[in-house]
């Protein structure tokens, strides 16, 4: 079934009856063998048909979204957990509201005020939440591969909303949303995308350069040398393959006609002393200001995956300027991650449909070949009996 035209997302929430169990997601699973996992830990194992899918059901909720109540059935009876170890307000809430939309069961978990804090492992807190019902878990960890370890041990979906300086797949999903809805014909390809700071902390420029290369734009990584760190190794050593990036130093030679400019926070808790002399100089050196960005194209994007700290990577008026789609990346978040929360808990609802159809016919041929066997047995009883 394709996402986009799926009767039961345009039935708004309102006119469905909450006793009719077809109004479900098993009305509505994703295109059986379409979508195929489990999990969203990265966008690295995404194929570019899985993106494509993606966007187009990005684009199905972004409608849903404009209507006068955003609500559909589609997860009514889903517990979704959201269990974040790191402050965040976009991506939590951003979840929240995505799953809402979706009428699913929603429980927020802060790690500072669970029993976390009393010393609960990771391992005990998603078999906890597991035993509470949750289906799907989002989660949000300073190490990276967190999610990786939770998806071993939660038998349901794990969604992976950032984990240390490894991955923030919904950031970049969202990210080429916004770019394929803002730039000229939707197309990515061949565009410049150029990825401005702290590159080496971030977990926002690792998702981006797998999915927005896969999408075929030529991206620049661009910022200090110390923040650069093991990424001109891995340009160097080629294994960017047929995909095409940079990574550099010089600004201007970064700017120049750039069709998008993505400015990264500078990640001050992750960061080693001496990587940066300051704030000040990297503001002075790098800084994302009006007269820098008269250097890329004049209709160049202006993007950055927040928070902001408005005056080091990004100056105020660039910020808010009239090519910044800041605002537009936190709103294209919330249907971006409906659609993922859509087509995981279609996939695993498909799944169990096949589990079940696969136990129903195992039943039904150890029915038959039992009947066959007693059969056989009565036979030979007979054969006995008359000998
Ligand atoms: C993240 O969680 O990685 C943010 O979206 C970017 C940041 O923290 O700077």
């Amino acid at each position: 079934m394709n996402a986009a035209a799926d009767p039961a997302l345009f039935a708004p929430d309102d006119a469905a009856d909450p006793n009719e169990p077809d109004r479900t997601l098993a009305a509505n699973a994703a295109p059986a063998g379409r979508w195929t996992h489990q999990h969203l830990l990265d966008v690295d194992v995404l194929t570019t048909d899985d993106l494509d899918l993606i966007m187009q059901t990005t684009a199905t909720m972004a409608q849903v979204l404009t209507r006068p109540i955003p609500k559909v059935p589609a997860l009514r009876g889903w517990g979704v957990t959201i269990l974040f170890y790191e402050a965040s307000t976009r991506t939590r809430v951003s979840f929240e509201v995505a799953a809402k939309n979706l009428s699913a069961d929603v429980v927020n978990i802060a790690a500072a005020s669970s029993s976390v804090s009393k010393g609960e492992s990771l391992i005990d807190t998603i078999r906890t939440v597991e035993a509470l019902g949750a289906r799907m878990l989002v989660l949000r960890h300073a190490t990276s591969g967190a999610p990786y370890l939770a998806a071993e041990h939660f038998s349901g979906s794990v969604l992976n909303g950032g984990d240390g300086w490894h991955a923030h797949p919904t950031q970049a999903l969202l990210d080429l949303y916004t770019l394929r809805t803002r730039l000229p014909g939707g197309i990515v390809a061949g565009r410049k995308v150029v990825i401005l700071g702290d590159v080496m902390h971030s977990r926002v420029a690792r998702s981006n350069l797998w999915s927005l290369t896969a999408a075929g734009a030529d991206v620049w990584l661009c910022g200090p040398a110390t923040l650069l760190r093991g990424f001109d190794a891995w340009a160097a050593a080629g294994v960017a393959g047929s995909r095409r990036f940079t990574v550099t130093s010089d600004l201007p030679a970064a700017l120049r006609d750039a069709d998008v400019v993505m400015a990264l926070r500078i990640q001050r808790e992750r960061m080693a002393s001496g990587l940066l002399p300051s704030l000040r100089e990297y503001a002075a050196r790098f800084g994302l200001t009006r007269e820098r960005m008269a250097l890329a194209r004049p209709d160049a994007l202006v993007m950055h995956p927040g928070p902001m700290n408005e005056g080091v990577e990004i100056a105020p008026d660039v910020a808010t300027g009239r090519q910044s789609v800041i605002t537009e990346q936190v709103a294209n978040g919330v249907a971006v991650r409906m659609a993922v929360l859509y087509l995981l808990a279609g996939a695993r609802d498909s799944a169990a449909t096949r589990e079940s159809a696969a136990t129903r016919e195992s039943a039904g041929a150890r029915d038959s070949a039992g009947a066959r066997d007693s059969a056989g047995a009565r036979d030979s009883a007979g054969r006995a009996a008359a000998e």
